[in-house]
């Protein structure tokens, strides 16, 4: 049969200890879940700034479904664009400080997209090492050449630079805060890089969007390089509480995009509820910056236990924590045994990252209170080997 295929890959998988199942969550998002029928304490969401379930954000969605229903009925060129998709992207400009936004359905479809419409035959990304799925996939699609940089690696990224004279257009791609590292990338030095070398910059921030202070715009904010970088991209389904993303940037680049992502054209839009709750939830960041701080002030406790504790821990000091241990097989088994005891942190293997890198993959909320962090440290210690 010509699906035999299936059952051999699925062999191989459960072989090499690299199958994944999907876990079930009863109830809300939140610092606690019941996963699987057990209470654990929560170390394995994006819903940084615990919003996901925010009274503010329920009320927005279902004030939008009474006023616009549920569905949005077409793509946005055709009967999709309705008010409350400007009414976001006005608020997204603003909230970055950049002339204008898109909404995309995802941070997935979004990177595909754009690294699709800016590059094109003739032209060559420049990516970083450990880039998301998503950025890989997208410089796939780009149809120009791909020039992957060592992670951080800023004399990598000059020297491909400097060979690329020829290339038709040039596009820089990198996270700000690394996904799976939880480290920053050198935004300056490479803004810098591409001003020299004639190029685009394209900064995901799809884990910092919501985190950054001052106001959570994100580190190219921060950092005040949004002159510099041609495309901030990040998604509104993680610090924001909800699910879509954005691309914030010049006026020239949406209407590119409205004209040329395929990604964004061949897609029913978004519905008006999605809308609503992306809107509230950035009226929350913006007013609310006490929970960047306990955020933070998480982070830096839990980083500090478990050094203490003799795990060895990776990343900038922000709210992703890395917890390495290298081998696939015994990241999952301290995972399990973490689980085991009333602790989710969920253990990530190749081809996420690369062999010999597993780890846990710690992230810290807002809301973690500093019982369950202590609670947690207890657990860390009954589980190490
Ligand atoms: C760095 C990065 N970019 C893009 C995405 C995709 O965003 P979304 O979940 O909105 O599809 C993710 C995670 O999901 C991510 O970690």
């Amino acid at each position: 049969m010509g699906s035999d295929f299936v059952e051999n890959e699925l062999r191989q998988l459960k072989a090499a200890g690299l199958h994944r199942r999907l876990r079930r969550v009863e109830g809300e998002q939140g610092p606690t879940l019941i996963l699987d029928g057990r209470a654990v304490v929560n170390f394995s969401s994006n819903n940084y700034l615990g919003i996901a379930n925010h009274p503010a954000l329920a009320e927005a969605a279902k004030a939008a479904i009474d006023r616009y229903g549920c569905g949005s009925g077409a793509s946005r060129l055709i009967s999709g664009n309705m008010t409350l998709h400007e009414e976001l992207e006005r608020k997204i400009a603003e909230f970055k400080g950049t002339e204008a936004a898109l909404v995309f359905n995802s941070g997935f479809q979004a990177n595909l997209g754009i690294l699709a419409t800016l590059v094109g035959e003739g032209g060559l990304v420049f990516s970083d090492a450990l880039n998301h799925a998503s950025i890989i996939d997208g410089c796939r699609l780009s149809r120009g050449k791909v020039a992957i940089y060592g992670h951080l690696d800023m004399n990598h990224l000059e020297g491909e630079l400097k060979r690329s004279s020829s290339a038709r257009r040039k596009l820089i791609v990198t996270e700000s805060l690394f996904s799976m590292d939880g480290d920053e990338a050198p935004l300056a030095d490479i803004v810098g890089l591409a001003q020299r070398h004639g190029a685009m910059v394209m900064v995901d921030e799809a884990h910092a969007t919501g985190v950054y202070e001052p106001n959570g715009a994100g580190l190219v904010a921060k950092l005040g390089l949004g002159e510099g970088v041609f495309v901030q991209m990040g998604t509104l389904g993680k610090a924001l509480g909800g699910f879509g993303a954005y691309i914030a940037g010049s006026k020239a680049l949406r209407d590119l995009l409205i004209n040329r992502c395929r990604s964004f054209i061949f897609t029913t839009s978004l519905p008006p509820a999605v809308m609503a709750m992306a809107i509230a939830a950035i009226d929350l960041i913006r007013t609310e910056p006490e929970r960047r701080q306990a955020l933070a002030n998480n982070s830096e406790r839990l980083r500090a236990g478990l050094r203490r504790l003799g795990y060895t821990l990776g990343g900038s000091g922000r709210q992703i924590l890395p917890l390495m241990v290298g081998d696939a097989n015994r990241c999952m088994e301290l995972s399990q045994r973490l689980l085991e005891r009333g602790v989710f942190a969920h253990g990530i293997r190749p081809p996420t990252v690369p062999p010999g890198t597993s780890r846990l993959r710690i992230t810290l909320m807002a809301m973690h209170t500093q019982h369950q962090l202590a609670q947690a440290l207890e657990i860390f210690k009954a589980a190490k080997d």
